[in-house]
């Protein structure tokens, strides 16, 4: 029995400190504390509880919850599953209107995401795409692109959106010759940070040529970057020509 009491004790200091953590957990959800606190204590444990991951969960969640072929019931579904259950690092409502203003600004013919996720953001801007223009989504996680796929299958986009799987360095310089792409009228830069600036050099050359180059193409070349991660309500600074939230 004596034995066990050094194990019982640090068992009580754990509970103490996550208790601890939990109580002093700030709000609003967006919060650096709050999203580490989800992902790196709630989350291995919940997988783990439910056996299955959180992607999955949300896919499940729109299965269940959404209307098939009613890409704003899948919005609005994945919005309530990360308010009110998981939090999850798609772009959300808020900064979605963001990307809503823009895409129906420029109405870009061919549109390049990168980091697909489950699907949400791809879903967004699509459904916004008159019927013969095109997203080309990057998604580096083989498990997100298979349920970002599901999704946009289950919007009723799938003619207008491509899942691609793999990395955006190692796509984008194909993305010419084997995906058919000349030109980007728009990319969405979503996936982790230290790409942003390597990737944007990248991606020159699809802007560069255009066949019919004319002064307001650069204009039109429009990056949209979410600068900072987080869920909606956080600001981002950039420079010209991007529009960062
Ligand atoms: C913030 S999430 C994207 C959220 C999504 N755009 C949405 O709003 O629904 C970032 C995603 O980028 C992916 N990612 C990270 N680095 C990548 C890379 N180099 N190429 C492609 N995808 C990448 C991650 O696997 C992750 O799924």
């Amino acid at each position: 029995m004596l034995e066990a009491l050094p194990l019982l004790l640090a068992v009580c200091s754990l509970v103490l400190v996550l208790l601890t953590l939990l109580w002093l957990l700030p709000h609003p959800k967006c919060s650096l504390i709050f999203i580490a606190w989800e992902e790196f204590i709630l989350l291995p444990v919940r997988n783990l509880l439910m056996g299955s991951s959180k992607e999955q969960r949300i896919l499940q969640y729109v299965l269940q919850h959404a209307v098939a072929g009613d890409p704003e019931s899948v919005l609005d579904t994945i919005d309530t599953y990360s308010s009110q259950k998981e939090w999850a690092m798609h772009v959300g409502r808020k900064k979605g209107q963001i990307v809503d203003t823009v895409v129906q600004e420029q109405r870009p013919s061919v549109l390049l995401e990168l980091g697909a996720y489950c699907g949400y953001s791809a879903v967004r801007m699509a459904r916004l795409l008159l019927p013969s223009a095109r997203l080309l989504t990057i998604e580096l996680n083989p498990d997100n692109a298979a349920i970002a796929q599901q999704v946009v299958d289950f919007a009723g986009l799938q003619d207008r959106v491509t899942v691609v799987v793999g990395a955006s360095q190692d796509i984008i310089p194909q993305l010419k010759k084997k995906y058919d792409v000349d030109t980007l009228d728009m990319v969405f830069l979503d996936h982790w940070k230290d790409r942003y600036l390597p990737d944007t050099l990248l991606l020159e050359p699809l802007k560069s040529q255009v066949p019919q180059l004319s002064p307001a193409m650069g204009a039109q070349w429009l990056g949209l970057a979410r600068l900072r991660s987080g869920h909606d309500g956080e600001q981002g600074a950039q420079g010209p020509r991007q529009h960062g939230f």
